[in-house]
């Protein structure tokens, strides 16, 4: 069976929606970039070990990195899962774990990169917003994209409804993604993803 390590920063709720959707797969570990962070708890009820790499006690970026592949590895993961990971990571870290690590995004990369995805859809007006789980390269939400969820902008939607309705189907579609990725039906071709081999299955899913 293969394994997944989850890396969190706060709330954890994509992580946990990975732990409910009882892959086959083993949750191997947790590891928070913050001590104070919220998903630590449930990490701690679902009896999956979790540790802290703080920051805050490197001197570098380097050293950061590092200590946090050191626990990253200590699990000798098939593919690690940021989720909700508000930390940029170094280039020879992402290549260590190239092709084995995902990242989940609340745009529809290539729009909206960086912070503030749902305030940014609004103020733009697009009329499609969603999310997207994608493969981890050294450009931030910039890899190859295994799938999408389409989420609708209605009217009178603020940045905080907006972001509940993405949230949903964020957690929908992680989970679906580590699946095909720990069934290995996965496949990355000049930077496209193929499901069961076919490029028309990195599915835009419609919202639910
Ligand atoms: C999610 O919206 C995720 O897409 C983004 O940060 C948020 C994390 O939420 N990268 P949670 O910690 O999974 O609840």
């Amino acid at each position: 069976m293969k394994s997944v390590v989850i890396l969190i920063s706060g709330r954890g709720s994509n992580m946990e929606a990975i732990v409910r959707a009882g892959l086959p797969a083993k949750i191997a570990g947790v590891v928070s970039n913050r001590a104070d962070a919220a998903g630590l708890n449930f990490a701690a009820q679902a009896g999956v070990p979790a540790a802290v790499v703080d920051e805050r006690e490197f001197p570098s970026r380097e050293a950061f990195d590092a200590a946090l592949a050191e626990a990253i590895d200590g699990h000798s993961p098939d593919l690690v899962a940021l989720a909700g990971f508000m930390r940029v990571l170094g280039g020879d870290f992402v290549r260590h774990y190239s092709g084995r690590m995902v990242n989940i995004h609340p745009s529809l990369l290539p729009a909206f990169p960086g912070l503030h995805t749902h305030r940014r859809a609004l103020q733009e007006g697009v009329k499609l917003h969603g999310c997207t789980v994608h493969f981890v390269t050294p450009q931030v939400d910039h890899g190859p994209i295994i799938a999408q969820v389409a989420v609708p902008v209605r009217t009178g939607d603020t940045e905080a409804t907006l972001a509940a309705r993405v949230l949903r189907q964020e957690h929908r579609v992680y989970p679906l993604a580590i699946r095909w990725f720990v069934e290995g039906r996965l496949a990355v071709e000049n930077g496209i993803v193929h499901v069961d081999g076919s490029d028309a299955r990195q599915a835009l899913l419609a919202e639910e």
